[in-house]
């Protein structure tokens, strides 16, 4: 399908908050710093620096590339870029991708909503959070309806188009996020905690550092930077070709990074140590125990959750975009229609999931792989959220060399830049062998080990 007139974002500070939008989410504001809570603090935040750099940024670099030259997005841009048409399946797996993250994404990020609304109209009772964290996971009616409510927002905002719903909202609510944060930072840092806390978080500590936690990094800087299913992809393929990828590219990779080192700033001092739980245990339960029983912890917990909610959000909409972009670009259909579909699409995915945390015990678990039992949601972010968006990255350098070719790659990549030759030769080598060497070393890993990064 060929539209003469595609969206194209309005500016490049725009199109660089609704990246940075899809990369920050729930992702940089819980498990970066729980997995730096349980590896090693200040040595994991380092290789976790290094790992994005050397490997994140190669890969952000093809992803908005391959998008600006095809103006397409993923089935689309391999149709395109593509010498063999099998490259094209690589596009269908990313779209289901992006499909299944959504499911269930979304029913984590509805709890977001739930508790921001706790925290404006009742606030928290202390010791309680455990307890109401478990009834309200495992009553199936509260996880669908809220889970619902969550995709009807992403819907619609994605529904209104690049500049009018996602460009628009992500100017809006970026800057809320980073003041918001800030705030909350800065309140953190009084509590008579913080000091252990940020010791705790800061110092590195050599012993726990091992071939696991740059498995870890890896995972992690990955699903951070919404990299391995073409979100990047996708968004940059509403770039118009005067726009300068380097930069914007290199932005998009430090916000992200900065605001996960943030997000530690915050938690870490509130925990005043190491975190005793991981995952959503750490941010629905101990963090709203704490809310609970801290001075203007209400408050505080309300900005709390809206920070959350809002990091989901925008997170949401570039999973939504990928899905939906697939029906408008080669399917002919209408934004509209294709949202909507896309929407209840995503909305009976994403029910086992909602029921699988106590609602429906047979959905609770599932396979037992690598010594974690897994449920629906579990499985899903396994194999979904973790293999297939590194086999996803491996697959995207491989054709990067191998099929679309270095010189189609650069001359994409530094239109509009005026890079020095000597950088260009570095980001080449990184791509074409440092990047796939880590990729091929952590899907083994998680192969053999079927160690859930999540
Ligand atoms: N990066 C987001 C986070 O940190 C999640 C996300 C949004 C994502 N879009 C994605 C992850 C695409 C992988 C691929 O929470």
């Amino acid at each position: 399908m060929e539209h003469p007139e595609r969206e194209h974002w309005k500016s490049s500070l725009g199109f660089v908050l609704a990246a940075a939008g899809s990369a920050i989410g729930l992702g940089n504001i819980w498990r970066f710093p729980t997995l730096t809570g349980q590896n090693g603090g200040g040595s994991f935040v380092l290789m976790y620096i290094a790992i994005v750099l050397l490997v994140g940024l190669p890969l952000m670099y093809v992803e908005l590339s391959m998008g600006r030259a095809a103006q397409r997005g993923p089935v689309g841009a391999f149709g395109k870029l593509a010498p063999h048409p099998v490259w094209k399946l690589l596009g269908y797996l990313f779209v289901l991708t992006g499909i299944v993250i959504l499911s269930y994404y979304g029913v984590v990020a509805g709890w977001t909503l739930k508790y921001f609304w706790i925290a404006l109209t009742e606030g928290f009772s202390r010791g309680g959070s455990g307890p109401f964290f478990e009834s309200f996971t495992s009553n199936g009616t509260a996880q669908i309806s809220f889970f619902l409510a969550f995709l009807g927002l992403t819907v619609g905002i994605v529904f209104f188009g690049i500049k009018g719903g996602i460009e628009r909202m992500s100017t809006v609510l970026m800057p809320v996020l980073f003041v918001l944060l800030i705030l909350l930072i800065v309140y953190a840092l009084t509590l008579p905690t913080a000091a252990d806390g940020l010791r705790f978080y800061l110092v590195p500590d050599v012993d726990h550092v091992t071939g696991k936690t740059f498995v870890f990094a890896l995972g992690q800087a990955f699903f951070s930077l919404s990299l391995g299913m073409g979100a990047m992809l996708t968004y940059g393929s509403y770039l118009s070709p005067d726009s300068n990828l380097v930069k914007s590219g290199l932005i998009v990779v430090i916000c992200d990074t900065l605001i996960a080192i943030m997000a530690g700033l915050l938690i870490f001092p509130v925990l005043g140590g190491a975190p005793e739980k991981s995952g959503p245990g750490l941010v629905f339960v101990v963090l709203t125990d704490l809310f609970a029983t801290l001075p203007a912890g209400r408050f505080v917990g309300a900005l709390f959750f809206l920070l959350l909610t809002i990091a989901a959000l925008t997170s949401t909409i570039s999973l939504m975009e990928v899905a939906a972009s697939y029906l408008i670009d080669e399917r002919g259909w209408s934004r509209r229609k294709s949202v909507l579909v896309m929407g209840a699409t995503v909305l009976v995915l994403g029910i086992p999931s909602a029921l699988s945390l106590g609602a429906v015990g047979g959905l609770g678990s599932l396979v037992k792989i690598g010594g974690n039992e897994l449920g629906f949601l579990g499985l899903a972010d396994f194999l979904f959220g973790n293999v297939a968006l590194t086999a996803g990255g491996f697959l995207l350098i491989l054709f990067t060399v191998f099929a679309w070719k270095r010189k189609n790659f650069e001359t994409e990549l530094y239109s509009g830049s005026t890079l020095a030759q000597a950088p260009r030769k570095v980001l080449f080598f990184l791509l074409a062998v440092v990047a796939p060497l880590c990729l091929a070393c952590i899907l083994g890993y998680m192969l053999f080990t079927g160690q859930t990064l999540g």
